[in-house]
């Protein structure tokens, strides 16, 4: 079968960016969320389905809001400082919304950065903060550059390994350009979140080669349910091909958000729970912003203008395919999985609220 693991006319719904927003945030609020965090919650959904990121998006709100009504999310939530410097901080984050308390830890951390130069926070108590490349980009209005990771339960083998330890723990690093769209690099250390295998499984399409392997060392192409016969593959894939560098990038965010936190790592993390760490760094503590903007937009115009190889049609830097999506979505619609569309609808119903999409 085709690799086809993505949305399309005949697998989805379009609707606007500012009706899924009011759906998720009444949504959110008709399971007690306050106004606010319902608000901030809503945003991380839906800018990661406008920005194609459909795995992460607006089809989450069912079931986080479930985990809110089966209090396995505490609302209303509190994310308190357990200790902290000028630079740093380590954050409770009370076992709340994880969108939320990763969105009010980067503004910790941005403000640290406004008046130190840097912030770094480390959030523990946590759960799934979605795409993590929300938190990173808060920075750039505030011409800093902005880094975020976070833990997930075990889907992903080590290097050489045959059984699943490690979550899927993304990096986001994002950082300002000038002319050129600004720099968003947001990677799961596996070859892809595993949110895109329930996907393929969903849409009845296999999947690559090279994204999961069974336990007797197999490449998997027809997505199973999560059991442990089957494990995703460190970014690498083989020995030949670097599995030991996706292995030991995930090792790095598992150090910085669940051990440094004291929150655990990837093993130790029950379903749902998440750690996270965030950083901010004020660009105009080491030069001045209109010239690294103007280098960025150097770099990425010689990037852009590399020779393609045969049948490409551009080289492109990480944050494209998402801005271009974007650019789509804002005006055209963001399309909704089917599937999803009607589960936002019936949830809205069941939680009491109005359906607007
Ligand atoms: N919260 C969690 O537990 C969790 C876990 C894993 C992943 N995620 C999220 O899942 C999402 C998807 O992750 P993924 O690893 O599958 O992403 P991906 O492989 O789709 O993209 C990774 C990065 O590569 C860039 N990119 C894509 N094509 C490119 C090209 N040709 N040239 C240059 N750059 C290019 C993208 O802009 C992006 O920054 C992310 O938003 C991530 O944060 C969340």
């Amino acid at each position: 079968m085709a690799h086809k693991v993505k949305l399309n006319e005949s697998n989805s719904t379009r609707v606007s960016a500012e009706d899924l927003h009011r759906q998720l945030s009444m949504i959110f609020q008709a399971v007690e969320t306050p106004e606010n965090h319902a608000d901030i919650a809503a945003k991380v959904l839906v800018s990661a389905s406008v920005r194609g990121v459909d795995t992460h998006g607006v089809s989450q709100v069912i079931g986080y809001s479930e985990a809110i009504e089966s209090g396995f999310f505490t609302v209303p939530q509190e994310t308190t400082v357990i200790t902290e410097s000028e630079t740093t901080a380590l954050l409770s984050a009370g076992n709340g919304i994880g969108l939320v308390s990763a969105y009010e830890g980067m503004e910790i951390a941005i403000r640290k950065a406004q008046e130190y130069g840097l912030g770094m926070v480390s959030i523990r108590d946590g759960h799934h903060v979605g795409m993590v490349a929300y938190y990173a980009m808060m920075a750039l209005e505030h011409d800093m550059i902005g880094m975020s990771m976070t833990t997930a339960t075990p889907s992903v083998r080590p290097a050489l390994g045959a059984k699943k330890m490690l979550g899927t723990n993304p990096i986001g690093f994002a950082a300002p350009a000038g002319a050129e769209r600004d720099f968003v690099l947001d990677m799961a250390t596996s070859t892809v979140a595993g949110g895109k295998v329930g996907l393929a499984r969903r849409l009845g399409v296999n999947i690559p080669e090279g994204w999961a392997l069974t336990t007797e060392g197999k490449p998997l192409t027809e997505p199973e349910e999560e059991n442990d016969r089957w494990a995703l593959n460190p970014l690498g894939n083989t020995r030949e091909q670097g599995s030991h560098k996706g292995y030991g990038l995930a090792m790095m965010v598992d150090i910085l958000c669940g051990v440094l936190s004291g929150g655990g790592f990837s093993r130790q993390l029950a379903r749902g729970e998440n750690m996270t760490c965030l950083m901010a760094v004020d660009i105009g503590r080491f030069r001045d912003i209109d010239d690294f903007k103007a280098m960025m937009d150097d770099m990425i115009g010689q990037l852009h203008s590399t020779p393609t190889l045969p049948g490409e049609e551009g080289v492109l830097v990480a944050g494209d395919p998402e801005a271009e999506a974007t650019e789509d979505r804002l005006v055209n619609g963001v399309p909704v999985e089917n599937g999803n569309y009607a589960g936002i609808k019936a949830r809205a119903l069941e939680v009491g609220t109005e359906v607007v999409i």
